[in-house]
């Protein structure tokens, strides 16, 4: 794997409290600089939302619009984010992530992709190890992006805090949508293929894969912060489209361990 350099984007892990907890970092070194604005003007912003529990199963009507609701999980920095959400303003968007800091750019990149408010969007700060406290089925979430997330391969044992693992397909499964979708992007081969031994084990069938997300051309991409640094890597991207096809697994996802060999692609 290529370890790349970040200031300020968060890819460790958190502890309970929800502070970074530099005994589990992964992906990459925490290198986190605390931006002094960005609380403030979070604090300050309409749509942005702070561990929102009471939220949970009433987030259609956060917005003034009711249209489908599509999640993005880990949205960092809101790069490509902004994007998406200001290209398709007949959806709404909740976009989450752990730090205030990364948020605080994505509020600043909404503020400048809008040129106003957006009307369609909601930033939210939580840990999504626990995102069933704050989502339900009544929430009817069509989609969930899932971009770059921290591929944890430095110790099987971490496999568990992947964003993708069965612990968190299970809590997904119960506020997606019959037939809703996870789009799932990586420039991680070990986390690509494991995960798509998880979206197969949980009952995800998949709609659409590629091992070169760009060569293959699909659209619409938005393109992340992660995703660009790594093309110009010359890292592939991995790409898929699952979709849900049952609401509940039907073995113990925190007890279960992936084998290595023992599931074929
Ligand atoms: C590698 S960055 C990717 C950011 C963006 N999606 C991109 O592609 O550029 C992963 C992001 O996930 C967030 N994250 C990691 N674990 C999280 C968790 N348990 N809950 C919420 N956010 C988390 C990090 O703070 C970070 O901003």
């Amino acid at each position: 794997m290529i370890a790349i350099g970040t200031e300020d984007c968060y890819t460790g892990t958190v502890d309970r409290s929800g502070k970074p907890d530099p005994g589990r970092v992964g992906y990459n070194r925490m290198h986190m600089r605390r931006k002094q604005w960005a609380r403030p003007e979070l604090d300050a912003c309409p749509y942005y939302y702070n561990d929102p529990e009471e939220m949970r199963g009433k987030w259609k009507t956060a917005f003034p619009k009711v249209q489908p609701l599509m999640l993005e999980l880990g949205c960092g920095k809101g790069v490509s984010t902004s994007r998406m959400t200001s290209s398709n303003r007949d959806i709404n968007y909740i976009a989450v992530d752990i730090s205030p800091d990364v948020l605080g750019d994505a509020r600043r990149n909404m503020a400048e992709a809008y040129g106003s408010e957006p009307d369609n969007v909601i930033l939210c700060r939580f840990d999504i190890e626990n995102i069933h406290r704050f989502f339900s089925k009544e929430d009817e979430i069509e989609r969930i992006y899932i971009h770059f997330c921290n591929p944890w391969t430095e110790r099987p044992k971490h496999a568990k805090r992947r964003l993708t693992h069965p612990r968190q397909l299970e809590q997904y499964m119960a506020f997606l949508k019959e037939h809703g979708e996870i789009w799932f992007k990586t420039d991680d081969d070990e986390l690509f293929r494991d995960s798509l031994v998880y979206f197969r084990l949980c009952g995800f069938e998949t709609v659409y894969l590629t091992r070169d997300l760009h060569k293959d051309g699909f659209q619409p991409n938005y393109v992340s912060e992660h995703e660009k640094k790594y093309t110009e890597l010359g890292v592939p991207i991995k790409f898929g489209i699952l979709r849900k096809t049952k609401d509940q697994l039907d073995f113990d996802p925190t007890r279960w361990r992936l084998t290595p060999g023992m599931y074929k692609e």
